[in-house]
This record gives C-alpha cells, structure tokens and sequence, in this order.
C-alpha cells in the first residue's frame, strides 16, 4: 500500500532509494519501457539509476557487477561509449580482481576501435588467467582483423572456443578462426571449423557463413537469373549492357579517382577496384553523375536501388589477381554479375561454394554472396563486371522496410 501522509510517503521513498535492490528493480523496469516506447531518454533514466546503484556504500558485490554490466549494455546501445569506458575503468580500479569487468573493458575499446587499448588489457587478463576463454577468443579476434598474425589468432581462437566459457559460441570467432586457417593454407582444418559452427548454430551451413541472417530464406549458391521474380531487370540489364559498358569504359579513361581499392582485406593478390554507385540502399549522387545512364536504369530496379543490404558498382580486375574465399555479411540479398569486358577462357573465373563458374559478356551470373565464393583472374587483360545486389527474393516488404542497413 502506498503510504497516505506526505511524510510518510517521503520516509517510504528515501528508504526506497536507499534500497539498492529497489533500484534494480527500478533500473530494469525503466530498461523495459524504454524498449517498448523506444526511448532514450527513458534508457538513460535507467542508466543512472544502475550507476547510482554501482557507487552506492554496502552493495553486494554480485549486484554492483550485474548494474555495471546493464549500465554498460544501455550506454553502448546509446553510443555513449566514453561514457562506458570511464564507469567501467573506475571499477577496474576498484575490483581489480574481478576479470569480466575488464574483459568488458576491452570490448568497449574494441567497439570504439580503438584495438591497441583492448589487446593491452586482454593481455593483462590472460597473465592473470591464461586460459580465460572469453580474453583468449577476443584478443584472437584482434590479432587476425587488425594484425594479420594469423599463426597466433589461430591458437588464441582455438584455446577460447574449446573453453566454451560464455560469450565465446559466437559466429564472429568461428569465422576469423576458419579464415585464418583457409589463409594458411589449412583448407581441411577450416572446413572442421565451420561444421562445428554450424553444429554450435552460428552458421546455416559450411559453405553459407553469413552472420546477419533472416531465418527462413531459401538458400542456394547459384541461382537461375530467368528463374527469379527479377527476370524482367535481369532482361533489361542484359539487353542494354552495352550502354553500360561504354559508360564506365569512358568513365576509365578519364577519370578512374573514383574506382577505389576494396578496403575489407579480401585481396590476396593484384588489382582489384570498385567504383560504388549505390549502398545501403541509396544512390550515391558524386558517382552516379559519373555514371548517370547506368545509374537511371538502376532506378527503375527498386529491389536493387533501395536494397538496404547490398550495393551497385562497377568492378574492375586486373590479370593476377585473387581474392580469398569469402562470405557476405547477409543472406538477405542475391548479388547479380553482369559481365561487361570478360577476356575469354578459364583463367578468369568466380567459384561460389563448391561450384566454378565464367562470366560472358552481356550475361548475367547471380548468386548467393552469403555463401563461400573465391575470385581468380589469371588472364591476359582487365575483367569489368557491374555489380548489382537485389533484395532476396522471399523477404516481405515489411522486412525490407525494417531491416537494418549493412
Ligand atoms: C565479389 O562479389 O566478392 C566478387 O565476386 C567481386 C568481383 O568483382 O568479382
Ligand atoms: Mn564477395
């Protein structure tokens, strides 16, 4: 019963307040309602309502590591990440011997990029505790996307993984681990990896490793362009791929600035550049007056030029070049090739899981990117494709609408 009195009814409340469990109880209530109204100021009520909690005198130690921990959760998810770092250093210092809390610490830095600052103290962590799961996949992690040390990232992931600790069954550790065996020319070990990710269900399958998934969708490596409901665009593009390709040869010989590098690593060996026309489902204006006949045709391709999950660009490759075995970020989009300048013959050729294929002039390849696909171009002169990404076909347009953008 709420008290009557005023007096009494402030006596309660201070009591409350000084409740430590009463303020997480509080804490998760406004967390919950500010889910449901999806608000930030009502998650940011939460938040000092956790902290305050975690300075309180007297708070069991258990109760003040599950606050931090909420405190944490709703200031990354505010993108307050400085925020996070300075609570979470103050109780580093504070409880030094309580490991998560800087395991947690580092994944701050981790998500503020700054990489340095969390191997430091992963490699803190890992003196104290060498078999520490959750430091050993995270520092792992670091040491194969940011160092290339794939020797040592090999042993840290493998050690962590088969901890099975909390926080260590997670797509991205098994699909660094994979990579930097398959780098290293450990095909067969790589493949073990990815069967027990799949095992573990952080993977649809061996070969389809996408970890940004709608459940559900139907998955195969090649599809039938003629087959599909964007058979009439597949038409299109294939029927006025000339335009096109004399829009980017053009393009080339005059100003090939805007053609980039790709900038993810996947590059093994040569000369491999990009010139993006849409991302994240938008046209991107400098490079589309670059490019204003292809990019009108796009257009007309809603699922193409409003795909949240995919690009369109021209991709350009020159003769020794290899790009590793990959997988796409999400298996919500179907990428189509349209083969622009292909010299003839087999040295130039796109496998897609366990199958090898050619690109022809005028034709379109399509194709599941969520699954594992590999490039070589050992010809005798430059490769142009377009590349288009649609919406896979099964999603809804509500799914479409609401997805996030990759
Ligand atoms: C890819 O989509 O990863 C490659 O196929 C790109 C390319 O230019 O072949
Ligand atoms: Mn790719």
């Amino acid at each position: 019963m709420f008290p009557k009195s005023p007096e009494k009814a402030a006596i309660a409340a201070r009591k409350l307040s000084a409740s430590p469990r009463a303020n997480y109880v509080l804490g998760e209530a406004l967390s919950k309602l500010a889910e449901a109204r999806r608000s930030n100021a009502l998650l940011e009520q939460a938040v000092t309502t956790f902290q305050k909690l975690t300075e309180m005198p007297g708070v069991p130690q258990a109760l003040v590591l599950k606050a931090a921990n909420r405190t944490v959760e709703n200031l990354r998810f505010l993108g307050q990440m400085g925020r996070a770092v300075q609570l979470q250093t103050k109780l580093v210092a504070r409880l030094p011997y309580v490991l998560s809390l800087q395991n947690q610490l580092a994944v701050s830095y981790l998500m503020m990029g700054q990489g340095k600052r969390a191997k430091t103290i992963l490699k803190q962590v890992l003196k104290e505790r060498p078999e520490d799961g959750f430091a050993l996949v995270h520092l792992g992690f670091i040491l194969k996307t940011e160092d290339q040390e794939y020797k040592e990232a090999i042993s840290l992931l493998q050690k962590g993984l088969a901890t099975r600790e909390p926080g260590v069954v997670d797509g991205r550790f098994y699909f660094h681990l994979g990579d930097a065996l398959a780098r290293t020319g450990h095909n067969s070990q790589a493949m073990e990896v990815y069967q027990e990710g799949v095992e573990q269900g952080v993977f649809n399958s061996v070969y389809q490793r996408s970890l940004y998934n709608v459940q559900g969708l139907k998955a195969q490596p090649w599809w039938d362009p003629m087959t599909t409901t964007y058979r009439e665009s597949f038409r299109i593009l294939e029927s006025r791929w000339k335009e096109i390709r004399d829009e980017a040869l053009a393009l080339l010989s005059q100003d090939q600035s805007r053609f980039r590098p790709e900038t993810e690593g996947l590059q093994d060996t040569g000369d491999w550049k990009q010139l993006e026309l849409f991302a994240r489902g938008m046209k991107l204006t400098k490079n589309c007056q670059k490019a204003p006949k292809t990019c009108t045709l796009i257009e007309f391709m809603p699922d193409a030029a409003r795909c949240k999950r995919g690009q369109v660009k021209f991709s350009l490759m020159n003769p020794g070049t290899h790009v590793w075995a990959h997988t796409g970020p999400t298996n919500c989009r179907l990428r189509a090739h349209l083969g622009l300048v292909v010299p003839p013959g087999e040295e130039i050729a796109l496998r897609v899981a366990n199958t090898t294929r050619h690109w022809q002039e005028g034709k379109v390849l399509l194709f599941d990117d969520s699954f594992e696909h590999e490039v070589w171009h050992h010809g005798p002169s430059m490769r142009l494709v377009l590349i288009v990404d649609f919406w896979h076909p099964e999603l809804t347009a509500a799914q479409k609408r609401t997805l996030s953008p990759i």
